[in-house]
């Protein structure tokens, strides 16, 4: 145990076990974040400089130093240059799960996340200055549930610009996230005597969802040209949850034979219900637009930017066909009256003043090297995995030879820190599922990248 009482910096009471296998580094961050999150070290309050804890605390100045780095990383501490190490504001070190989540993994191939230490922070705040600075008081009463109009009309021109959807501003309903959307969606179609279909494999988050609302959804099988429309004709469905530009969680993409097909099966009196979740990110091949725009009437259109920003923002859109408006806004109000105005404030200036696109042509770049860098991984450490879904998204799905031990390799893997997640929950019958992968790739450096295939090959040994 030691006692840091400098002059430059708070006193600091830090225990640090020798004896114990958590290696010190690691140990030196955890006691501050812990510091950090008890209250013990306060917002803005000076940190000691990384030689005088070191003295200290008897360590390395390096250690002292990676140990500050993670936590500037993480958003619990802040570093400028001149004025030293301080304890972040308190939005930023109360993100206790993201933290506590990663500090088990060294690395963590967890799906679906966007690069999270890349949200455009500074572009957030000049957003909603910008945005507060132009809205009337009249917003922070209790609004329209359904969202705010300048949000509408924002999110209505970004998704006609860029996903070529027949968006209409009165037509939208602003909701926390896809999730919830689905959540809203299946409330309201509970009722219906025919049954609701979804892919399989499909996101099994939205399966339980579904489930939590009452609904069990008929399994309509994936093959490499997207959903089997012949199979979903057989099924009897009403409705279909699909995933078309980016098949979840295989990555293919609806072929335009299968589109045709889809788009006749609603137009007989069916409807879609279009998970856009990974539109923003192509890679080797030209974007294919979204399904709502060819028949706007039997297709609701979800999206969120849960994948371009960050997943802890919640925000989320439905595209609706005029006929379900009123019942969707009638389910948002009662669910929880409406989303944040303050996100959606900021949202609408990010969109209008170009900053969302701005920060998406960066992220576009950066996720494609960390997708190029996952390739060439598994191609030199795992060559018996075969890869699926690379050319979009945030993450690539690899199958292995049937019967391999998934569980085995899943297990062995995280022993070693490394977090991989299965494809078999995806799946309705998950025992009967292909062995493979999820690797998420967007949250992780390319060196983790590396590192993190490496530790996946010791494990499938
Ligand atoms: C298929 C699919 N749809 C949508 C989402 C986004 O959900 P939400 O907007 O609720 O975060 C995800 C996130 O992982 C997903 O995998």
């Amino acid at each position: 145990m030691a006692v840091s009482g400098t002059t430059s910096g708070p006193e600091l009471l830090l225990e640090l076990d020798r004896a114990s296998v958590e290696p010190l580094h690691r140990q030196l961050a955890d006691g501050l974040r812990t510091a950090i999150r008890t209250g013990r070290l306060t917002p803005q309050s000076r940190m000691p400089s990384t030689r005088v804890l070191a003295a200290d605390l008897g360590v390395s100045r390096r250690l002292v130093v990676d140990a500050y780095s993670q936590l500037v990383a993480e958003g619990f501490l802040s570093s400028k240059h001149g004025s030293g190490t301080r304890v972040a504001t308190v939005e930023a070190a109360s993100a206790p799960q993201y933290a506590e989540a990663t500090r088990r993994y060294d690395v963590d191939f967890l799906p679906g996340s966007p690069d999270l230490s890349s949200f455009p922070r500074t572009a957030w705040l000049r957003a909603l200055r910008t945005g507060l600075a132009e809205i009337g008081s009249d917003a922070f009463g209790y609004v329209e549930p359904q969202g705010l109009p300048a949000a509408r009309v924002a999110i209505a021109d970004y998704l006609r610009r860029t996903r070529g959807v027949q968006a209409d501003a009165q037509h939208i309903v602003l909701c926390s996230g896809a999730t919830q959307a689905i959540a809203l969606l299946g409330r309201a179609l509970q009722g219906s005597e025919l049954p609701i279909a979804m892919e399989d494999p499909g996101f099994w988050l939205h399966r339980m969802v579904l489930r939590h609302n009452g609904i069990e959804p008929v399994a309509v099988p994936v093959d490499e040209d997207g959903l089997d429309i012949v199979a979903l004709t057989d099924s009897g469905a009403q409705t279909v949850l699909t995933t078309p530009a980016h098949q979840s969680p295989t990555g293919v993409v609806l072929s335009a034979a299968r589109r045709t097909a889809l788009v006749e099966w609603a137009r007989a009196g069916h409807l879609v219900i279009e998970d856009d979740y990974d539109a923003e990110y192509r890679y080797d091949r030209a974007p294919v637009g979204a399904l709502q725009g060819i028949a706007p009437d039997r297709v609701i259109y979800v999206g969120s930017t849960s994948k371009t920003l960050a997943p802890g923002l919640r925000i989320g859109w439905m595209v609706l066909p005029p006929h379900l408006v009123g019942t969707i806004r009638l389910s948002k109000g009662l669910a929880d009256t409406g989303s944040s105005v303050m996100d959606q404030i900021a949202f609408a200036a990010l969109l209008t003043t170009g900053g969302y696109d701005r920060h998406l042509r960066q992220m576009r770049r950066r996720y494609l090297s960390r997708r190029n860098a996952l390739l060439a991984a598994l191609a030199r450490h795992l060559p018996q995995a075969t890869v699926l879904g690379a050319a979009a998204g945030v993450h690539l799905t690899v199958r292995f030879p049937d019967g391999y031990p998934i569980a085995d390799m899943v297990r062995r893997a995280a022993a070693m820190r490394v977090h991989v997640e299965p494809l078999a929950p995806c799946y309705a019958d998950p025992a009967a599922a292909p062995p493979g992968l999820l690797l998420g790739y967007a949250n992780l450096t390319e060196t983790q990248i590396d590192a993190g295939v490496r530790v996946l090959a010791r494990a499938a040994r």
